[in-house]
């Protein structure tokens, strides 16, 4: 991690722009390379990644870790990973609209440090947020965008706890469309 970032992540680690810091153990700040062409945003940390303080380290961490290995032949630390909350939401609801607003600043700082050139949005929320759109996952994956000025690639693709859930279909999905993400890199 580079002096930038640790800053950034201490800064974050006081932060209480919403309620969600009332019932967190720690913040779970983005973690990987700051230097790396992929970032992926998730959506929020559940009960391990709040113990452990570090994004996607429960069962969809581990099925994120298969993909990337799998379909970009990458690992953990040439990516890096963020989420549209930093702090889990109580019983693992949903992160509500305030709380998305609230916690935005934090990944665009993000953004703009590892400066990548592909995002992946895993799921609804980070895709619409990213987007702009109230479409849904569903509907919005299998295409590239393009995203922020300096335009960067966006590609929207399941959560891999969709891909839990959902078997086998979600899951070629989500190669498929990390398959994309691998092309995006290479050109
Ligand atoms: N799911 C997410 O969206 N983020 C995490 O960090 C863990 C699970």
């Amino acid at each position: 991690m580079t002096t930038a970032h640790r800053e950034l992540a201490a800064e974050a680690a006081s932060c209480v722009a919403c309620g969600l810091a009332e019932g967190r153990t720690q913040v779970v700040f983005g973690n990987g390379s700051p230097d790396a062409d992929v970032m992926f945003v998730g959506e929020a940390p559940g009960a391990r990644e709040d113990e452990e303080g570090v994004p996607f380290v429960g069962r969809s961490g581990q099925l994120l870790d298969r993909l990337l290995a799998e379909e970009l032949g990458m690992v953990r630390s040439d990516v890096y990973i963020a989420n549209v909350v930093n702090c889990r939401p109580p019983d693992n609801r949903d992160p509500r609209p305030d709380e998305i607003v609230a916690c935005r600043p934090w990944l665009a700082r993000q953004m703009d440090l590892v400066d990548p050139s592909v995002v992946v949005t895993l799921g609804n929320f980070a895709s619409r947020l990213l987007l702009e759109t109230g479409t849904g996952i569903t509907k919005l994956r299998g295409h590239n965008y393009r995203y922020g000025d300096p335009p960067r690639h966006l590609v929207p693709t399941f959560h891999p706890a969709a891909a839990l859930r959902g078997g086998a279909g979600v899951l070629a999905d989500m190669r498929s469309d990390l398959v994309r993400v691998r092309d995006l890199v290479a050109t």
